[in-house]
């Protein structure tokens, strides 16, 4: 390394480690540290040819002096306080045009605050999503940017440059300012939820319903990662369900416990969504699965009271392309939700989401990456605005596959499989084709206890009360 480098990279742990070597690796020059040293030692020793790229250092006045101005400093910590204290920590040792991008899972409020105390003290701040896992982070993530323009400018080549490849497209853009990129990143992380809970309950109906060893289930997955369902979701639900304990023998999903874990971001998007009054049914219901999966001993004890619910269904009653056709409505549906859900935050927060763009970055790196996102972006980029369900693309895949998830979800409740994701989209799919709806009766009994009002169809004008007295 001839000079300094003008970028740093603070936090080695899992995903910090990839995304340092990924820098590394597109040939950025860059300083590293860590809150324990030794970390640092470690991961430098571990880098193999990369080593000569990388400077290890052991305290943040060696890590900025390490570094040539303007220095582009990626922190990759726990969302949170250490961000804050991180920062804080640094900003002595900063020069005025020094930048620092906060690279981990932040909510997109404390990013919101950060860029206006950055902005007020004439420093510059980036909140990035990096979605993809280690081996994203390592080989190349799908990155959400929001904040400063100038910023952003400043890094694209390298973001991009780390980025995953999609067909010579890089799976990086700026989508605003301010929180816009963690904001995009945390609908991703909806989505992700609800994606992983419709396959989930589509397991259990061929685990408990259709009677399907772990390893016919993986092959039925398998072959529909061949079809409209490709997705990494898919293709790791098979590679899960094939997998053998090394210990017991016995299939890996056989011994891993129904309880799942979250950090937050799906509850995250689920509050947001109802702060910007944005129906995400499918989200709300994989963040609900979650908690209650967790109440295991509470479930044990309803079994014990009421019964195991699931029973066995009928191949005849649920076919295999029923549940295929269940996944592909209830994705199509949740994504729509999603995508609305964003479609109001960027007018609500006037940030101009670029939506096809968003598309475009989750076609490959990301979590949720699917053959069905390049599908996706076309018809964003028809129509911005329109729910995606009402594409001429999306419209025909629903009416082709719509009545595949109606059937799953009424067997599913026939025989006492819960399937909460599936039904909330089922449920979101059809009260957005009802021109008639039920809230008339509503806006009735509002009027009848508290005098609130309504519209009526015959007449213009708000404020009518009813002959109920109270009016
Ligand atoms: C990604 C993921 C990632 C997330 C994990 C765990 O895009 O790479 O969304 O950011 O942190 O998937 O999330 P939970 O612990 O909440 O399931």
């Amino acid at each position: 390394m001839d000079s300094k480098p003008n970028y740093g990279l603070y936090g080695l742990g899992t995903m910090g480690a990839a995304l340092a070597l990924n820098i590394a690796e597109k040939g950025y020059d860059l300083a590293v540290c860590n809150r324990t040293a030794s970390v640092v030692d470690e991961f430098h020793a571990s880098s193999g040819d990369l080593a000569t790229r990388i400077v290890p250092t052991h305290d943040l006045a060696a890590f900025v002096s390490a570094m040539a101005a303007p220095r582009n400093i990626v922190l990759m910590v726990p969302a949170g306080d250490a961000v804050d204290k991180t920062m804080e920590q640094l900003r002595p040792f900063l020069d005025a045009d020094d930048l620092i991008i906060d690279a981990g899972n932040a909510n997109f409020g404390d990013t919101n605050r950060r860029g206006d105390a950055a902005q007020a003290a004439g420093e510059m701040f980036l909140g990035i999503g990096v979605s993809g896992g280690e081996e994203g982070a390592r080989h190349g993530p799908s990155i959400m940017g929001g904040g400063n323009r100038v910023a952003w400018n400043r890094v694209s080549d390298m973001l991009e440059a780390i980025a995953a490849d999609y067909e010579g497209t890089p799976c990086a853009a700026c989508m605003g300012e301010g929180g816009s990129g963690h904001y995009v990143k945390m609908v991703h992380n909806g989505i992700e939820y609800a994606d992983m809970q419709m396959i989930a309950e589509v397991y259990g109906i061929m685990r408990d319903g259709l009677a399907m060893t772990p390893l016919e289930i993986s092959k039925v997955f398998s072959q529909w990662n061949e079809g409209r369902l490709q997705s990494y979701l898919i293709e790791i639900s098979a590679s899960v369900a094939e997998a053998t304990d090394p210990e017991t023998g016995k299939a890996m999903l056989d011994i891993i416990t129904d309880s799942a874990g979250q950090k937050g971001t799906g509850r995250w998007t689920a509050i947001e969504a109802l702060m910007r009054a944005s129906p995400v049914t499918a989200i709300d219901a994989a963040v609900a699965a979650r908690n209650l999966s967790s109440r295991r001993d509470e479930r044990k004890a309803g079994e014990e009271l009421f019964g195991a619910a699931p029973q066995a269904i009928d191949r005849g009653a649920v076919a295999l392309e029923a549940l295929e056709a269940a996944l592909l409505a209830g994705k199509i549906a949740c994504y729509a939700q999603g995508f609305a859900m964003l479609s109001t935050a960027s007018d609500d927060y006037g940030w101009s989401l670029p939506l096809p763009d968003i598309a475009k970055v989750w076609r490959a790196g990301c979590i949720i990456r699917s053959s069905l996102l390049d599908d996706m972006a076309q018809a964003l980029d028809d129509d911005a605005h329109r729910n995606l369900m009402f594409a001429p693309s999306f419209a025909q895949m629903m009416k082709d596959s719509h009545k595949g998830l109606r059937k799953v979800v009424a067997q599913a409740a026939l025989a006492g499989h819960a399937a909460p994701a599936l039904s909330a989209a089922l449920s979101y799919f059809d009260a957005m084709r009802t021109a008639r709806g039920t809230a008339n009766m509503i806006q009735a009994q509002r009027d009848f206890f508290g005098a609130h009002g309504f519209e009526r169809l015959d007449r213009e004008g708000q404020g009518f009360h009813g002959p109920w007295g109270t009016g």
